[in-house]
């Protein structure tokens, strides 16, 4: 049999297929499926700090408002704590999650911002969450804030979530920090256990008739995984035993788990495909990749992980420039490209 443990974030998971944040993994009975398709852990959807901040700053002016106009409406109202908030009601849904399964249960935090919001990550521990995952995503558009800006704040809200708690931390970057591989080792010295590699950015679209901007979501496809596996290789190596790697966008096969375990992730994350197939997909992605260890006689994914990175590999170049250079010497004209004459 081979063995298909992995560690991620010092928690020990039976195996290295992870169902990533998303509205599936917020249903007790689909994660219920989803541990018995085999599933490693499950990330649950996040909390978000806009919930958060509106929320409080809505309740605040209803307060406001109704203490100007009936001197005795403080009385009514209920005081601001005693409200259930974004953050009381993901607890609760933390727990109904935590009652139906064995998984580890990862909590997801979405947050651009630091602030006193950050509290929110100890209520989660609190509440069981078996590891955090901290998702910074934003998109750098003030044109007043310079890259070490960005960086600085991130860092900063990455640092006071770890102060808050004591479980693991995961942060889930976008693939945007202009350098990347230095801000990395950034993170894991601001208090990160693990790097999600990477956030999926939804692009606005327009709508011609209306001529407004119109959210889409469409899901991966599995070319997207390059961009983490490019990463994953090129980091791994500096990160070995100082921090765990996840690889999130495009995992949609077995074959896709290996390609993530051989440049070194820990885990490989899934929700598009999840969203396609259903939660029993796991078990597809399962037996794909033991019928690809076994017919290599590996022993383990310990085994696989890491053995084609940036350092193993024997062709690093091949992650950097060089390999952009030789995939565009690649091209081939898949058909005569001479103008045809018009006469012909
Ligand atoms: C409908 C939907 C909801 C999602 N919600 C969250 C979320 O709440 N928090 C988060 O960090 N990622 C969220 N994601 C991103 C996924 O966790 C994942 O990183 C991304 O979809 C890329 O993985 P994939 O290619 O396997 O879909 C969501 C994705 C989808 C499609």
């Amino acid at each position: 049999m081979v063995d298909l443990t992995t560690t991620y974030l010092g928690l020990s998971l039976r195996s290295p297929i992870v169902a990533s944040a998303s509205p599936i993994t917020d249903d007790p009975d689909v994660v219920r499926r989803l541990e018995a398709a085999g599933a490693g852990a499950v990330v649950l959807p996040s909390l978000f700090e806009e919930e958060i901040l509106h929320e409080e700053s809505e309740l605040n002016r209803a307060l406001e408002a109704g203490s100007e106009h009936f001197a005795e409406a403080l009385d009514y109202f209920p005081s601001i704590d005693e409200l259930p908030h974004a953050g009381d009601r993901y607890v609760e849904r933390l727990a109904r999650i935590k009652a139906v399964t064995s998984l580890p249960v990862i909590a997801s935090l979405n947050a651009t911002s630091p602030g006193g919001w950050t509290d929110h990550a100890r209520r989660l521990q609190d509440a069981g969450a078996d590891a955090l995952e901290l998702n910074l995503y934003h998109l750098a558009a003030d044109p007043l804030l310079a890259a070490d800006d960005v960086e600085d704040r991130d860092l900063e809200i990455i640092a006071a979530v770890r102060e808050e708690i004591d479980i693991p931390l995961a942060v889930k970057l976008s693939p945007y920090y202009s350098a990347m591989a230095g801000f990395a080792q950034d993170v894991v010295r601001a208090g990160a256990d693990g790097l999600v590699l990477f956030n999926r950015f939804y692009q606005p679209d327009l709508d011609l008739e209306t001529l407004t901007v119109v959210p889409r979501v469409e899901l991966s496809s599995p070319s997207e995984l390059r961009l983490p596996l490019r990463w994953i290789a090129i980091l791994s190596p500096h990160l070995a035993g100082r921090a765990s790697l996840a690889a999130t966008s495009g995992v949609a096969s077995g074959t896709d788990v290996v390609k993530a375990l051989l440049v070194g992730a820990d885990v490989a994350m899934t929700t598009s495909a999840l969203l396609r197939h259903g939660p029993e997909h796991v078990a597809v992605l399962e037996s794909e990749l033991l019928a690809w260890l076994t017919e290599r006689e590996y022993d383990s994914v310990a085994q696989l992980r890491g053995s084609a990175n940036h350092s193993t590999s024997g062709d690093p170049a091949a992650f950097e420039r060089a390999g952009y250079v030789r995939t565009l010497h690649s091209w081939a004209a898949p058909h005569d490209l001479t103008p045809s004459s018009p006469s012909s």
